[in-house]
């Protein structure tokens, strides 16, 4: 075993990356080869060795070095310090225990990455019937042909011949539109729970493998879910031995109001997938951040394959991952969280006085994020034919007036960039009341 210094970047690395291409038993043993600088064809390690990288790094040769190191790979075993830094601070921040990060450059990679695990995962643990994957009707994870599938999205599955065998989709937590008469959101929470528990006694549990989710899902309308929701869901993924994948892409960094959508749910999963505003959007990058459990049956997998043969380019490029913990170090000194915290509430109230107006049947959301509703009758709850799209006219004009929003069908979700003020929000009201009024006035006229 080689002497790795405790506290340097061999021993920091081993303890939160883990590495494309890599048998991962023999990296806790020999560590990394750490990469500081680059120049033209050179590289040079921390001890200032030189190579002349002829295989171009993964044959991309970088001739403009950005910052110290324009780019090289974790492949292999090799690693440099932004992204050990990175990964010890996302560790750090981590709303459950976890053991390491895998890094991608998306949010549908770092989804693409935990549905393998989940396969790898069982295979180690010697279930490899353990293959089925359950998302939400409406539920985003990406458009990767594997984080689409796990996906509740009709339109992006049409004529892709999507989803995939074995991915299936349970009832989504929508309880403004789909709570019967006089169910509470406790008894709708139950009855989703109910459903999914269903859902898998006619599959077979033995061939459930993990549960997909966001913390509240932000494609599918800005919805947030109901009173008991996920205790009720955890307590099923749980109960049925199936991991459980948070999709923290829309959620993490501080959009529910806490670092993590997860801490505001109080979600314990075994895997979150990370994006967005990891690096404010600056640079491509996504992390995946597992648990022992699953790190501990990729190990057995490293023992008996010698490889961890799953791996992307670009995954840990340094650059990505400077940028990214330069945006954590900001979000901290700004104080992000707390910022949010402040104005959500005021986001809120702002577009929650919109309940009374005549086109809207709900407006419902947490921190910076809510979503408002239309609908033809307030009291029903009757919805509007699709053909009126009332959605995309109020979207229409929303622009004229100068307010950028997303709709799917007929809801509206607001998800304004964190640092928003108060006297913004206002506008974002403002600007939005009067597109509602128009909107109004034009199905009026109809
Ligand atoms: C919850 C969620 N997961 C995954 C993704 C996919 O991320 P990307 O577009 O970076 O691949 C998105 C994108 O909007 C998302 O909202």
């Amino acid at each position: 075993m080689t002497y790795v210094a405790p506290n340097s970047v061999q021993a920091r690395d081993i303890a939160s990356i883990v590495h494309p291409q890599t048998n991962l038993v023999q990296h806790l043993e020999l560590g990394p080869m750490v990469i500081g600088r680059g120049d033209g064809c050179r590289i040079y390690d921390d001890n200032g060795t030189e190579y002349i990288d002829a295989a171009a790094g993964l044959w991309c040769a970088s001739y403009e070095q950005m910052r110290k190191l324009g780019y090289y790979h974790l492949y292999r075993g090799t690693t440099n310090e932004p992204g050990v830094d990175l990964a010890e601070k996302l560790l750090s921040i981590a709303p459950v225990p976890m053991s390491k990060v895998l890094f991608q450059c998306s949010g549908s990679e770092a989804n693409d990455t935990a549905l393998k695990l989940v396969w790898y995962y069982h295979h180690a643990i010697g279930k490899p019937e353990k293959r089925k994957i359950i998302g939400r009707s409406m539920g985003y994870h990406g458009s990767t042909s594997a984080s689409i599938s796990a996906s509740g999205k009709p339109d992006m599955h049409a004529d892709f011949g999507l989803p995939f065998p074995g991915f299936l989709h349970t009832e989504y937590p929508h309880y403004y539109r789909h709570h019967i008469d006089g169910e509470s959101e406790e008894q709708f929470a139950t009855r989703l729970a109910d459903s999914l528990e269903q859902l898998i006694l006619r599959e077979g549990p033995e061939t459930c493998a993990a549960f997909i989710a966001e913390p509240v899902m932000g494609a599918g309308g800005g919805l947030t879910p109901p009173r008991t929701y996920w205790e009720k869901i955890q307590a099923v993924i749980r109960k049925y031995d199936m991991l459980f994948i948070a999709d923290e892409v829309i959620c993490g960094f501080g959009r529910t109001g806490n670092m993590w959508g997860s801490q505001t749910y109080d979600l314990k999963p075994d895997m979150i997938s990370s994006a967005k505003a990891l690096s404010a959007g600056m640079q491509p990058i996504s992390a995946t951040i597992i648990n022992q459990r699953v790190f501990d049956a990729m190990l057995d997998e490293s023992r008996k394959l010698g490889n961890f043969a799953h791996g992307y380019t670009y995954a840990g490029h340094p650059v990505t991952t400077a940028v990214a913990m330069e945006t954590l170090r900001i979000y901290d000194e700004m104080d992000m969280i707390g910022h949010v915290q402040r104005v959500g509430p005021y986001l809120q109230s702002a577009i929650g006085k919109f309940a009374d107006h005549p086109l809207v049947g709900e407006v419902r959301g947490v921190g910076l994020m809510t979503g408002i509703e239309m609908v033809a009758d307030k009291t029903t709850r009757a919805q509007f034919s699709p053909a009126r799209k009332v959605g995309a006219t109020v979207d229409k004009h929303a622009r004229a007036n100068g307010l950028i929003t997303r709709f799917v069908g007929d809801r509206i979700a607001f998800s304004p960039p964190l640092i928003i003020t108060e006297e913004e929000i206002d506008q974002v009201a403002d600007r939005l009341g009067k597109a509602l009024d128009a909107t109004w006035a034009e199905l009026r006229a109809q």
